[in-house]
């Protein structure tokens, strides 16, 4: 039996139940296990068998799907894609070969590879009319919603009955688009004109040298910063059902096309307690080294419960435990700070607040630690890369995990419309009173 098809048997194996009393009546409800132990109770019967529904806001106890892509263990901090630890991938693969993955559930064979790496190079460019429909937007538009506009766009050029052929080129297309209309966000906001792929770069080189390069000036790539962004795509490739995926699949579950599906997903990872931190985290050291480098009164407006300032990059809704990610983040954003030689205050800001909060009993109490967004934006800027565009950077690599989600769900043999319930709390039946009246 194939390692993928061996665990997915193993998964379904518990005999347990689980009893809940409601009322009058105990249910016996099944128990699921999954392949590294984690314990669910599949609570599918209970509202036909007692009219209950279960009450989880912000689904923190809730399990949505079984998922065979990513694994997290949020209190020992470990991470791995299809069984494969984060680090090694960081440090081995190459993104589109993490992407291949993701989407396949094992590593490619070489000619797999090679062919998949060609379609993508292949596919880079973007219709001419999607330079008309950029420059509609204004030209201080923020890249996430030109980028979720865009994607979502490309459905009206990619019009196909959906089918498994349809679906394999929209997934080629998105990977290989991404990086062009990040670009054009880019170029767009600054007003300088599109600088076209090249389809003689690797990935994450191409990116760089559409958004650097310009009609006038050559650029020439360096392979210390190609290397470092392909390392960060491959760290934030998939993080299991987080708000942005799980948009994705919500999405996807009423048959929207993986185009719309993904252009969700963008918007949903926009916002700042999700992949929008790594801005925020960024301008929170900036406003640190604006007001004298003292991170202090800082991290008492955080733990001032009056107050909403949360320390960006910190915290987890999973992570009880230091962020695998955002360890490996730390040892390479030094190291990308020495091999470019750039030396940056953030980074000193950055190390000098973590290290306060690791001693502070708030922090400690509540198991609040760095997560990938509180290093990644050192990085990022160290890469030339400007601040308005870390979240974009974030979406490109998140995208293999999102359509690897997505092919889950519609394959899974569980599949159902994504349609949560409530408790309603609004007012009872009344007659409607006339303007008159009122
Ligand atoms: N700064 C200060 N206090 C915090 C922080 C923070 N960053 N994060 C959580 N807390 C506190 C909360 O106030 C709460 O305290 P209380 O128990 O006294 O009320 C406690 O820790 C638990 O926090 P919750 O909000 O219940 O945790 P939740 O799992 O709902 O939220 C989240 C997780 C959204 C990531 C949160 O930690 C946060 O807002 N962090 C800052 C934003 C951020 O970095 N987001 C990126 C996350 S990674 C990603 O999405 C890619």
């Amino acid at each position: 039996m194939a390692p993928q098809a061996e665990a997915e048997a193993q998964a379904q194996d518990s005999q347990d139940t689980a009893q809940i009393r409601v009322g009058d009546r105990t249910l016996d409800l099944p128990v699921i296990q999954g392949t590294e132990g984690e314990m669910a109770v599949d609570i599918g019967a209970l509202r036909k068998e007692t009219g209950y529904i279960t009450m989880d806001p912000g689904f923190g106890n809730t399990g949505a799907c079984r998922s065979a892509i990513t694994f997290i263990d949020g209190e020992k901090g470990i991470l791995r894609y299809r069984g494969y630890r984060i680090e090694d991938l960081a440090e081995q693969s190459t993104f589109l070969e993490t992407a291949w993955l993701l989407i396949h559930g094992e590593l490619p064979t070489k000619t797999e590879l090679d062919d998949f790496v060609e379609d993508v190079t292949k596919h880079t460019m973007l219709n001419e009319s999607f330079r008309k429909f950029m420059d509609a937007l204004p030209r201080d538009a923020h890249p996430m919603p030109m980028c979720a506009a865009t994607v979502g766009a490309l459905t009206t050029f990619y019009q196909q009955p959906e089918s498994e052929e349809s679906i394999r080129q929209s997934i080629i297309r998105l990977i290989a688009k991404m990086p062009t209309i990040a670009a054009y966000a880019y170029k767009h906001s600054l007003g300088q004109p599109f600088i076209y792929p090249r389809n003689d770069f690797d990935y994450s080189s191409n990116l760089i040298h559409m958004m650097f390069a310009t009609p006038c000036a050559p650029y020439e790539v360096d392979p210390v910063v190609a290397k470092a962004m392909d390392a960060l795509f491959i760290l934030h490739a998939d993080h299991e059902q987080n708000c942005s995926t799980s948009t994705v699949r919500l999405v996807g579950s009423s048959m929207a096309n993986l185009y719309a599906s993904i252009s969700a997903g963008i918007s949903a990872l926009w916002g700042s307690l999700h992949g929008g931190a790594n801005q925020k985290v960024v301008e929170m050291f900036e406003a640190i080294e604006r007001g004298g480098g003292d991170p202090e009164a800082y991290i008492a407006r955080a733990k001032d419960p009056d107050d909403p300032t949360r320390l960006m990059g910190f915290g987890h809704r999973v992570y009880k435990n230091y962020d695998p990610r955002a360890k490996y983040l730390k040892e390479a954003c030094r190291q990308v700070l020495d091999r470019l030689d750039v030396s940056d205050k953030l980074l000193e800001i950055a190390q000098g607040l973590e290290e306060i909060t690791l001693r502070d009993p708030y922090f400690v109490d509540r198991k609040l630690y760095p997560n990938v967004d509180f290093y990644s934006g050192v990085i990022y800027r160290a890469l030339g890369i400007p601040v308005d565009a870390f979240t974009v950077m974030f979406a490109i690599g998140r995208l293999p995990g999102w359509i690897a989600q997505w092919l889950e769900m519609r394959h899974d043999p569980d599949f159902r419309i994504g349609r949560p319930r409530q408790v309603y709390t609004g007012a009872n039946e009344r007659d409607y009173v006339g303007m008159d009246a009122r």
